[in-house]
């Protein structure tokens, strides 16, 4: 595959990313040239458009229909964040190469002869709306090549965090987590390890009617039960060798519902499921890495002081730290991932790692709908 030298392309991408918490669209203006991020806007999903995403998650009624809609929302959306960003940076739409566009995954099915992966947005409307470029559908091509589609961040982490000598991991910590494997020796690894979030947010919308629980205050409240620990980690998913991905296909509170016995306190069975989010982990991380030295955490869960010291307590001899200390807040690195998957998109480098997603060889990732 040619490769165009970097200063034949422009620099600036916006990425634009909605991960399976549901929590909404981070856009984030990059420098492909120095790594670096240089605007970051957030904007919450309405709540209409959140409800829909998470239904269009589970079979329901008229779906083909109710997804266009839906991928007509997400592309208004990330249009508003596009213009609100572009605003607070001062840019012209002109200056920016692309938009390396996530989409809302529904569906994640990569495995076997019909796998494929879903993420809603409509890239035409994207493109008619902010006038620029849009790359999405960014997994879709690793898939069709035998891939898991996911993680498709190692590559990105490898360039901004490098290794600095040791073995190294970065976790992101987003509605599931996914761990990259920094190996000293020049290897890259990578996979899914399970829920972050996505579990914590629905069992406290549940029982307290938050979004989320903050810090993990209200799982500090309760007590790990050993028991249901036991059975959470007894699902045969934590069990299967990387490449592996996953997401709310396997992960939402029926799988939960299904694991409960009777009587349980809800603040318990919180505390629980943040215990679940930290072992899954760190039980792959000892696994796939067994002599690693640093762990940087990012997306949201990075925020949960006490998932973070547990992390800090399963792993002793592991300097537990987030993106933030290594100059990209947390917040803002998948978001810059994309936009570094366009970057790829532009200049014609593949963007996955085969050794990662299991594909059977390095592949051009993404659709263009031009501006
Ligand atoms: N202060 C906080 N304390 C605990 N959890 C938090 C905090 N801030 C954000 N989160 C969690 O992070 C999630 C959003 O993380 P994000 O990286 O955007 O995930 P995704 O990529 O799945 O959208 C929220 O749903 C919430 O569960
Ligand atoms: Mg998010």
């Amino acid at each position: 595959m040619a490769s165009l030298p970097l200063t034949e392309a422009r620099r600036l991408y916006i990425g634009l990313m909605s991960g399976t918490s549901l929590d909404g669209v981070d856009g984030v203006l990059f420098d492909a040239q120095a790594l670096a991020v240089t605007g970051h806007v957030h904007a919450p999903f309405s709540h209409a458009l959140r409800d829909e995403l998470l239904a269009l998650n589970t079979p329901g009624d008229n779906e083909l229909h109710r997804a266009a809609l839906a991928a007509n929302g997400v592309a208004r959306a990330y249009a508003d964040v596009v213009s609100q960003l572009l605003e607070a940076t001062s840019t012209t739409r002109s200056q920016v190469a692309a938009l390396g566009a996530h989409g809302q995954t529904v569906r994640h099915r990569p495995d076997g002869f019909d796998g494929y992966t879903t993420q809603l947005l409509n890239g035409a409307l994207l493109a008619e709306q902010t006038h620029i470029d849009v790359v999405c559908d960014l997994r879709s091509r690793d898939v069709a090549s035998g891939g898991q589609g996911a993680p498709l961040v190692p590559a990105f982490h490898r360039a901004v965090f490098g290794t600095g000598g040791q073995d190294g991991a970065v976790l992101n910590l987003g509605g599931i987590s996914n761990l990259s494997l920094l190996f000293a020796d020049g290897r890259t690894g990578g996979f899914d390890c399970g829920p972050a979030n996505c579990l914590m947010d629905g069992w406290i919308a549940r029982h307290r009617n938050l979004t989320f629980d903050a810090d993990g205050a209200w799982a500090a409240t309760g007590r790990v039960l050993p028991e249901l620990l036991a059975a959470l980690l007894a699902e045969p998913w934590f069990a299967l060798p990387p490449p592996k991905s996953t997401g709310r296909d396997l992960f939402h509170l029926r799988w939960l519902d299904a694991r409960l016995t009777p009587g349980l306190a809800a603040e318990d069975v919180q505390a629980t499921l943040l215990e679940l989010s930290a072992r899954c982990v760190v039980d792959a991380l000892k696994a796939q890495m067994p002599d690693v030295r640093t762990l940087i955490a990012c997306g949201g869960g990075a925020l949960n002081g006490r998932l973070m010291r547990r992390f800090a307590e399963l792993l002793p001899g592991v300097a537990v730290q987030t993106s933030a200390e290594h100059g990209l807040p947390v917040d803002q690195v998948e978001a810059a991932a994309f936009a570094w998957l366009a970057h790829c998109f532009v200049t014609r480098q593949p963007g996955n790692l085969p050794a990662v997603t299991g594909a059977a060889g390095p592949r051009l990732l993404g659709a263009l709908y031009p501006a």
